[in-house]
Parts: C-alpha cells; sequence; structure tokens
C-alpha cells in the first residue's frame, strides 16, 4: 500500500497567503497541515509516500518536509507542471506508484486523527476498487457530492452541483486498486479543463468496479478558506495540545489552562489563557492572548489582545486597541496603531487582502 498526498494545486482561496507560500504549509497550530495527513499515513502503516507539488510552492514543501525521515516514512516528490486536476495528479505519479493500491489524500483536508486506519481496514479486508469517504455537509455544491442509494452503493459522483443530488460531499480521502489508471486513462477534462477524479470513479462504477463509500463520523476540514482553517485550528488546539512551558514567563504573567511556549521566546507581563500555543523565539508583552491562538515562531506581539486566531512566523502586532478575533495574520506581516491625532487609517493592503474595521 502506498500514499499519494496532493500538494500542488493554486489555492486562489487561501489568497493572499498563498502568493508567498503553500496552503498545505499554512500551519495548524504551528504544524504545517500537510505534515498531519503524513502523521496519518504513518500510523495506518503506509510508509511509502508520494507528494505531488507544483513548481510555484514545490522547493519550499520539499525544504520544509524532507525525505521522510523526521515521519518515519519515505517521501517522493512528483512535479506537477500544471493543476490540471486531480486525476491528472494520480496519472502523473503512475512511475511512483507503480501497480501498488493506494491512498490519495488531499494535502488540504484534514480528518481526525486515527480514522485513517479504520477505512483502511476496510478497504483492504474487502478488496474493493475504489473506496470513498462520504461526509453530510451542509453546502454540497461546494463539494464533490454522492448519490448512493438505501444500501449505501454508490451511483452518482457530481462534482460540485449546482442543484446537489445529496448532502454527502466526498471527503478529500480516497482509496484506490490499480485500476483507476484504466479509469483515468479513458477519461475526459471537464468544463473547468481539469482531470477530474470523480468523472475517473464515475466511470468504474459504470463498468460495473466495486465502488463503496463510508461515512465518516469524525470531523473533516478542508481548509482551504480562513474560517476553515481556523475550525481545524481550534480542533486541534481543543483536542490534542499539551501544556509544555520551554519559554520563560516572568512572575507578573498569568498562564491558565493548556498553553505550550517554545524554547527561546519571552512573555512578560501577559495573560495567557489557553488553549494556546506560541513557537520558539517569540516576544510577548502586555499581551492578551485567549483561547484557540496559535502563535509561529518569531512572532513579536505587544500591547495586543488576540484570540482566535493564527499568526504566521515573524508577524508584528503593536497597541492595537481592540481585540483582535477570528484572524489569520500572514508571514511578517505588520499591524500596528498610529498613536497620533487626528484618527487616520494608513494602509499598505496587499492584492486580495481583506480586512474588515468594525
Ligand atoms: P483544491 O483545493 O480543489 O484546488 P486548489 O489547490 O487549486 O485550490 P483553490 O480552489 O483554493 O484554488 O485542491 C485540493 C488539493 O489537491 C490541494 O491540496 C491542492 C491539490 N491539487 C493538486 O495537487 N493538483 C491539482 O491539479 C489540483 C487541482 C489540486
Amino acid at each position: 500500500m502506498k500514499a499519494l498526498i496532493l500538494s500542488g494545486g493554486k489555492g486562489t482561496r487561501l489568497r493572499p497567503l498563498t502568493y508567498t507560500g503553500a496552503k498545505q504549509l499554512v500551519p495548524v497550530a504551528n504544524k504545517p497541515i500537510l505534515w498531519y495527513g503524513i502523521e496519518e499515513m504513518v500510523t495506518a502503516g503506509i510508509t511509502d509516500i508520494g507528494i505531488v507539488i507544483s513548481p510555484e510552492t514545490g522547493g519550499e514543501v520539499k525544504a520544509k518536509t524532507g525525505n521522510g525521515e523526521k515521519f518515519g516514512a519515505t517521501i517522493t516528490y512528483i512535479l506537477q507542471e500544471q493543476p490540471a486536476g486531480l486525476a491528472h495528479a494520480v496519472k502523473i505519479a503512475r512511475p511512483f506508484l507503480e501497480n501498488s493500491p493506494f491512498v490519495m489524500y488531499l494535502g488540504d483536508n484534514l480528518i481526525q486523527q486515527g480514522d485513517l486506519s479504520y477505512f483502511l481496514k476496510q478497504f483492504q479486508q474487502q478488496h474493493h476498487d475504489a473506496l470513498i469517504l462520504l461526509r453530510t455537509v451542509d453546502n454540497p455544491s461546494a463539494f464533490g457530492v454522492a448519490k448512493v442509494d438505501e444500501q449505501g452503493t454508490v451511483l452518482e459522483l457530481i462534482e460540485k452541483p449546482k442543484i446537489p443530488p445529496s448532502n454527502l460531499a466526498l471527503v478529500g480521502v480516497y482509496f484506490f486498486s490499480n485500476i483507476i489508471h484504466e479509469a483515468i486513462a479513458c477519461i475526459k477534462p471537464s468544463a473547468r479543463n481539469e482531470l477530474e477524479i470523480t468523472d475517473a470513479i464515475q466511470y468504474l462504477i459504470g463498468q460495473n468496479k466495486q465502488v463503496s463509500a463510508c461515512r465518516l463520523e469524525g470531523w473533516w476540514l478542508d481548509t482551504g478558506k480562513k474560517d476553515d482553517l481556523l475550525e481545524a485550528n481550534r480542533l486541534i488546539l481543543d483536542t490534542s495540545l499539551q501544556t509544555l512551558i520551554d519559554g520563560e514567563v516572568d512572575t507578573s504573567s498569568q498562564v491558565i489552562g493548556r498553553v505550550k511556549i517554545g524554547s527561546g521566546s519571552k512573555v512578560i507581563n501577559c495573560t495567557i489563557r489557553g488553549p494556546v500555543v506560541i513557537g520558539e523565539h517569540c516576544h510577548l508583552e502586555n499581551c492578551f492572548i485567549g483561547p484557540y491562538s496559535s502563535i509561529a515562531d518569531k512572532s513579536t506581539l505587544v500591547d495586543t489582545e488576540l484570540e482566535h486566531s493564527v499568526v504566521l512566523e515573524g508577524a508584528k502586532i503593536s497597541g492595537i486597541q481592540q481585540r483582535i478575533i477570528d484572524s489569520l495574520i500572514g508571514q511578517r506581516a505588520q499591524v500596528t496603531l498610529e498613536p497620533r491625532r487626528p484618527k487616520a487609517l494608513r494602509f499598505m493592503i496587499g492584492d486580495d487582502c481583506q480586512i474588515e474595521l468594525t
């Protein structure tokens, strides 16, 4: 069994962050999203992992993630010149996959930890040609959607339907036997000019191959957008964070609940109410950091109140007199409040940024 993790794509929904970096490397609880997928594979016993990368962000993914040693895996990188679809990614990965069965995992998705092992067992025991995971969602039009009969057999898959036949979305985890390659060879690009994995699975259904679906009961998040990313951050901090204080916390600071502070970080006159993770070499002074916040390495926060937010590496925030909530602050971003009067706003805002002043 091999794994194919997709870490190419355009990442348009997370712009502007994805202008300068891969969306799969955006941290959740200070760890790149992609790494959760790798760890899930290793926990399920799959250590031969291929990662599909794009020319734009592949170098960064490779440099950060390495050859797999730190995960107990062997990673092979596969360059996809164009984001020509999920089935296209499988097609170009054929030399890596050979004739092995494999699990395909979308590198910006997160599923509840431990769930993968269970579904892998189902796939292996029942000799399926394809096993897909489905989960009920409120907005099926935004996903690949499955029509299933009363016995749970998959009848039809439709990519982002205008009129969804059900509220069962395809979770970004798929199990395939090598027969999927025959299907991919027979499909044509879709209206959006991508080779769709849903079309390839639909082809298998049409050929009476064994395509089954399992319902995912645990949580699943597609972190493509800001609010999903914040939700993923909340869930991971809620379920997995353990207290560990390696940095320095002065006596006038208060640390309450589960809080992790990395080495080389300084916390001066702050209140930190967990669950909160603070990376290494951060400087926090006169701050309130509220629940569900993740602050990446080398960030500086002074005279700031922040909660339910994700701050990326090297960001600087100071003197903001209102609490920052539900926010995602990019790498090296600077957020400050000018003390001078008359009060005015002075910006240098990049393309596609979203600023909400309330
Ligand atoms: P998507 O989120 O569907 O596509 P995208 O990355 O282009 O994002 P956006 O909609 O924001 O523009 O892709 C799901 C995952 O698969 C994601 O991790 C990127 C990856 N992917 C590839 O590796 N190759 C591809 O050709 C495509 C379409 C996606």
